[in-house]
């Protein structure tokens, strides 16, 4: 098994040919990481002063830009701070010009979420087992349904001292399936409406929500699982980009520093093949609708 496809792009905006293009989406929508190892994303000696963890105000993991613009998590004086959101502002338009450059159908139904820099290292951060990312996982939030809609991550190892970013990568996303979900749980009656009265969730909680936020946590709950399961290490040293479906690959982040990560979302019908998406992979189980009760 190996779920890592290298690509040997080193501009943001690649040139590609027809035939690397269908290898790319191929890949993407197959379920595996699309690792480009030549593509840095270039601080200039100015900016490298941002890799500290001292820009962080220690509440939030990451520092955040939001799509409107507000910088969140991080601490500074004004000036700094402009200079840091300039340059998480250009990790953004550089992942937006490759991920438009090799999956050119996207771009009119893709929507940039936030962007990250991560300054804390992973490897020491202790947590409970639910938000322990160190273990394997798809990704799927409690207060954030997606609704179907794809996540999709494109990551870069900014570390300056040559340690790599360690990520363990599981088996397909069916295959996850096949062991899980006949254990995933349905919500009760009045449960998704009541969630989204409350506060708790910021839209309704679908079932396919309910059962991503199934999968997710007995995936993380069973020790067995991530000791045994089909699985890889992979070292994504600095200088690497690489580019995921997190809501589809399982993965795990176990160890390194200084990492930027951009968000997209883009609604599954937008796909290039849409019948490898979660929400179809598992309504076609289920055989019935996910969606919201209409
Ligand atoms: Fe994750």
């Amino acid at each position: 098994m190996n779920l890592i496809r290298e690509f040997d792009f080193t501009e943001w905006n690649p040139k590609i040919s027809a035939a690397t293009s269908q290898q790319a989406i191929a890949a993407l929508e197959g379920g595996f990481v699309i690792c480009l190892p030549h593509l840095p994303f270039v601080l200039t000696e100015d900016e490298k002063r941002f890799l500290s963890e001292t820009w962080s105000d220690k509440k939030s993991k990451n520092i955040s830009l939001r799509p409107q613009g507000g910088l969140k998590g991080a601490v500074g004086s004004e000036a700094d701070l402009k200079d840091l959101r300039a340059m998480i502002q250009r990790y953004s338009d550089q992942a937006t010009q490759l991920v438009s450059s090799l999956f050119p159908d996207y771009v009119s139904n893709l929507v940039a979420a936030n962007t990250s820099l991560r300054p804390f290292e992973v490897e020491w951060r202790v947590s409970s087992y639910r938000k322990d990312d160190k273990r394997l996982h798809t990704d799927a939030f409690p207060s954030n349904p997606t609704q179907g809609t794809r996540l999709l991550r494109v990551f870069n190892n900014v570390n300056l001292y040559g340690k790599p970013r360690v990520w363990r990568v599981g088996e397909p996303f069916d295959a996850m399936v096949a062991k899980y979900l006949p254990r995933a749980k349905n919500m009760f009656p009045g449960q998704a409406w009541l969630m989204q009265k409350l506060g708790i969730t910021k839209r309704q909680r679908t079932p396919y929500d309910q059962l991503m936020l199934q999968l997710h946590d007995l995936v993380k709950a069973d020790i067995n699982y991530q000791r045994n399961s089909p699985q890889q290490s992979v070292d994504f040293m600095p200088g690497t980009t690489w580019i995921v479906y997190s809501d589809q690959v399982l993965h795990a982040a176990m160890s390194g520093q200084y990492m930027m990560e951009q968000t997209f979302h883009l609604p599954p019908e937008a796909l290039y093949q849409p019948e490898t998406s979660p929400i179809k992979i598992l309504e076609s189980i289920k055989g019935r609708s996910l969606g919201l009760a209409s």
